[in-house]
């Protein structure tokens, strides 16, 4: 419920707009326009909330202060006597992580025969798998193709994917909708059985498959069910705090940390797939976050202690529209698909300042520069935002489609008193995604031997910014080739060599010898919410 008065006097002003607004095709912005905008107000380009790295494989190169400071923190292992030796789980591949991209290599290391165990630090589906909402990418429609997919993501992530990866990406498109549709997935269909497709932002082609706005949840669901039906293992509330290499170097296992008791594991394996996901509850430069609880970069951390190395790591993806306002869901996803079904972006004066679909980072910066020197923004007891005239999409495409669409949506906000049938909703920014992340080859190998990535904690398949729907489609492609991959791989030899940690001394003496001490332990596992406690402070949970 809306009871602060300018927001109820801006609110009046967007109602008597909406007609006009609705039939508005405010113009795409120039690519000259979008660099300027981008270089002005988009996070990414703001200098000073960077730092470069003094060691590791990314030597010399920036990333976010909160990243740097973790991928430059002490071991948690740092003290402790580990006795490797003692083998608590022995398996051919060990997956890192319980979301969509680490079921799906599961899934697929299980089908090539390998004895597959997957470890997680919360429960399988506590993932940003379960809260994504829009929906996932496939070019499986005539007047598509697989080509004008590649085109709109490359040009959408600034021609930066990795052509290798992007290619699989979308030439596998097809067949990830028909495995997860073939699992159960009950995508969004019409009549006659016709799969529903629209558009998100930056796509020319209406190629977004979805279950209603629960598209992530449905997906995960399935996803899970069969993980759990095949009697995949799946040690739960267990951390990886550290990968074990063998004597030559190749990624050989990891040691687990039972989150509430804190019992130490060594878990051997043939091959390891990083499926860790992204990095949300870091709040880069304070922003608010759409990710899950557990979004804290792990995977990026263990890689590159290992010498694995990241790729683009500089470089989040703000989504355009998080909640703004009411406080109790601030920084919660507002669905794109929101902007697809017709809904403009609206400032305090009721104008639709830009083109609801144009990509991402030029939305999201759009929005910023709206809020800030513009003095366009709706302020609110927390910050401020712009309206996102969700009433308009019954304006248009008529009574019923935001209950039949976006019924997450409608929930969520009703929850709150605030009808998005009747009334505009107030978003801004808020941190979503990780485009960059490990770099790794087309068979999903890391730089390190037998060191698998999928999903999130994979850097180069977008580029330096990620269309709509992609991402849930990467997870699937990318999980899935990677546990072929590491399935394939561990079935080429019979032993697993002798057990080292030693690249964790030489870590350590490396950060000693470029000067740097630390109170901070890394992977974080937690985000720190409870300011004033040392002990959480230094992440030590
Ligand atoms: O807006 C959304 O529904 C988010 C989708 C995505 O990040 O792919």
């Amino acid at each position: 419920m809306y009871t602060s008065q300018n927001m109820l006097d801006s609110i009046k002003k967007v109602e008597a707009a909406r007609e006009a607004n609705a039939v508005l095709e405010p113009r795409r912005m120039t690519a000259e326009e979008k660099e300027k905008l981008l270089a002005t107000y988009h996070p990414d380009y703001k200098q000073s909330e960077f730092a470069v790295l003094t060691v590791g494989p990314n030597k010399g190169e920036k990333v976010p202060l909160e990243l740097a400071e973790l991928l430059q923190a002490n071991s948690r292992i740092k003290d402790m006597d580990i006795d490797l030796t003692k083998i608590d789980y022995d398996v051919d591949v060990l997956v890192i992580g319980g979301g969509g991209a680490g079921s799906s290599a599961a899934i697929e290391a299980d089908n090539g025969g390998a004895k597959t165990m997957i470890v997680t630090k919360l429960r399988i589906g506590d993932a940003n798998t379960m809260m994504a909402e829009g929906g996932i990418q496939a070019a499986d429609k005539p007047n598509d193709s697989p080509a004008q997919h590649y085109l709109d993501a490359f040009g959408g992530g600034h021609f930066a994917a990795k052509p290798e990866l992007l290619y699989r990406l979308v030439t596998e498109a097809p067949d990830a909708i028909q495995w997860l549709s073939d699992l159960g997935v009950e995508f969004d269909k019409t009549e006659d059985g016709t799969m529903v497709t629209t558009h998100g932002g930056g796509t020319s082609r209406k190629r977004m498959h979805a279950a209603k706005d629960y598209s992530g949840a449905e997906i995960m669901r399935t996803l899970r069910d069969e993980v759990l039906n095949r009697g995949i293992p799946v040690v739960d509330f267990t951390a990886a705090i550290e990968l074990i290499l063998d004597k030559d170097g190749k990624a050989a296992g990891a040691v687990l940390m039972n989150m509430e008791t804190r019992e130490i594991k060594i878990a051997r394996a043939k091959t390891v797939i990083i499926a860790t996901g992204g990095a949300g509850r870091l709040h880069y430069q304070g922003f608010p976050t759409s990710n899950h609880y557990g979004a804290t970069a792990d995977g990026l951390v263990l890689a590159y202690r290992v010498g694995a190395k990241l790729l683009y790591a500089d470089t989040l993806q703000y989504h355009p529209t998080g909640v703004a306002y009411p406080e109790q869901i601030f920084g919660a996803l507002v669905t794109e698909k929101v902007r697809s079904l017709g809904a403009k972006l609206v400032n305090v004066n009721g104008e639709a300042f830009m083109h609801p679909l144009e990509t991402r980072d030029v939305s999201a910066a759009s929005i910023i520069r709206e809020c800030s020197d513009r003095g366009n923004g709706v302020a609110t007891a927390e910050g401020v935002g712009v309206w996102l005239d969700t009433p308009m999409i019954e304006l248009k495409n008529g009574e019923g489609t935001i209950e039949k669409r976006i019924p997450a949506m409608m929930r969520m906000f009703a929850k709150h008193n605030i009808d998005i049938r009747k009334e505009p909703i107030l978003v801004y920014p808020t941190l979503h995604y990780q485009n960059g992340g490990i770099d790794i080859s087309a068979d999903g190998m890391s730089g390190v031997e037998n060191l698998y990535v999928a999903g999130e904690a994979v850097g180069g398949i977008h580029g330096r910014n990620r269309l709509m729907g992609n991402s849930l489609l990467d997870i699937i492609v990318f999980g899935r080739n990677a546990g072929k991959s590491a399935s394939a791989k561990a079935a080429t030899f019979d032993k697993v060599g002798e057990l080292t940690l030693e690249h964790v001394k030489a870590f350590d003496k490396q950060l000693k010898e470029a000067g740097i001490e630390t109170d901070v332990v890394s992977p974080k596992l937690l985000p720190t919410y409870n300011h004033g406690n040392p002990e959480f402070e230094k992440g030590a949970f």
